[in-house]
């Protein structure tokens, strides 16, 4: 390592992963993560809890991060975290400790939007998308078309009035008495039903925007109605309920986004964000972008879901532009791309 090397600790604690990352001129080392389990029989992140488990785990997954990139915390030229958007007293962990941390340093600190990270997670590794491109970010809390023109240049052309697409899947699999979250059982449990089995609504917004709440409301009424005539609907269909109501999510995902193609005919497609982990999604982008003649760009799980890889890849773009911020900075719970 020379003076010249940019090596950057990135922490992300915004919602219920813990995680830490090291990155050296833009190349990641190592992602820990730490997944909170606190929240399971809760049905949902419980904001406190989740704060709590930051302030455990922070330290252990840093201290990791550190040990196994082979750097020493000397070397390191700054420090990076993730100001918003998310839970404030999630984000507030994050915040304090890279303060303390680029002050015993006495290195400069790197604020990043989560959102922003979730899109630049496609140049952690090949293939990188080309600019401009359209990135479907898909996650618990955000539901955007985002036209990319730059690393730091995005724009917002599309999101949801209400629920992200995430929560639609957590809320209907708690419907279906599937533990928290449930969008990656839905997933599971969608491979072995028919699709079309039942019909849920699917909603149209005006533009280029998303609604999401309204399966929630369909898929309750209409379980309600069925659990009368009998008491095992669910169990006894589950798959078929899986698979219909991923069925639909995907299908109103796909109408804005094949949309927001003709609308700015960029082929340069990408998806990011925890519900790109989605087979059935992955799967018809797949075939929509084939038929399409589409490039499209997936990443790896372990970055499509909350990580800290994404917020060092951001960092490292905000370094090189020479993007620091002062120690009064304070988190956002709402902060825009
Ligand atoms: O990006 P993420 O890890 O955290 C947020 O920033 O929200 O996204 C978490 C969301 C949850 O709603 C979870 O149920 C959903 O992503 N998710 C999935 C799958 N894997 C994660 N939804 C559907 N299918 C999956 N395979
Ligand atoms: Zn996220």
């Amino acid at each position: 390592m020379s003076n010249r090397d940019i090596s950057i600790l990135a922490i992300e604690s915004s919602c219920d992963e813990t995680s830490a990352s090291i990155i050296v001129n833009g190349k990641v080392l190592n992602n820990i993560v730490a997944t909170q389990s606190v929240h399971e029989k809760y049905g949902g992140v419980v904001p406190e809890l989740a704060s709590r488990a930051h302030q455990e785990n922070l330290i252990p997954v840093v201290q990791e991060a550190i040990l196994s990139s082979g750097i020493s915390k000397d070397q390191l030229s700054a420090i990076a975290f993730t100001r918003g958007p998310g839970l404030m007293g999630s984000l507030l962990v994050g915040v304090s400790f890279a303060k303390a941390f680029a002050t015993a340093l006495k290195i400069p600190l790197i604020e990043v939007n989560h959102m922003q990270a979730h899109i630049l997670a496609h140049f952690i590794e090949d293939p990188k998308p080309s600019f401009p491109f359209i990135c479907l970010t898909v996650s618990g809390g955000h539901t955007q078309l985002v036209l990319v023109k730059d690393h730091l240049e995005m724009e917002v052309i599309g999101e949801t009035q209400d629920d992200a697409v995430g929560e639609a899947f957590d809320k209907t699999a708690k419907l279906l008495g599937l533990p928290y979250p449930g969008g990656p059982l839905i997933d599971r449990y969608a491979k072995e039903g028919n699709p079309k089995a039942f019909k849920f609504p699917v909603t149209r917004m005006p533009g280029l925007n998303y609604s999401f709440s309204g399966i929630k409301t369909a898929v309750l009424y209409f379980l309600r109605d069925q659990l009368k005539e009998n008491p095992n609907f669910i169990t006894e269909n589950l798959a078929d309920l899986c698979a219909s109501i991923q069925y639909t999510l995907v299908e109103m995902l796909l109408i804005k986004l094949k949309e927001a193609v003709k609308q700015y005919g960029v082929k340069e497609i990408a998806i990011a964000g925890g519900v790109s982990a989605n087979s059935g999604l992955r799967e018809t982008l797949a075939a929509l972008a084939r038929r399409k003649g589409w490039n499209l760009y997936v990443p790896k799980f372990e970055y499509c879901t909350d990580n800290a890889a994404m917020i060092a890849m951001a960092a490292f773009y905000k370094y090189q532009r020479n993007e620091f911020v002062g120690l009064d900075v304070t988190p956002l719970a709402k902060m825009k791309l």
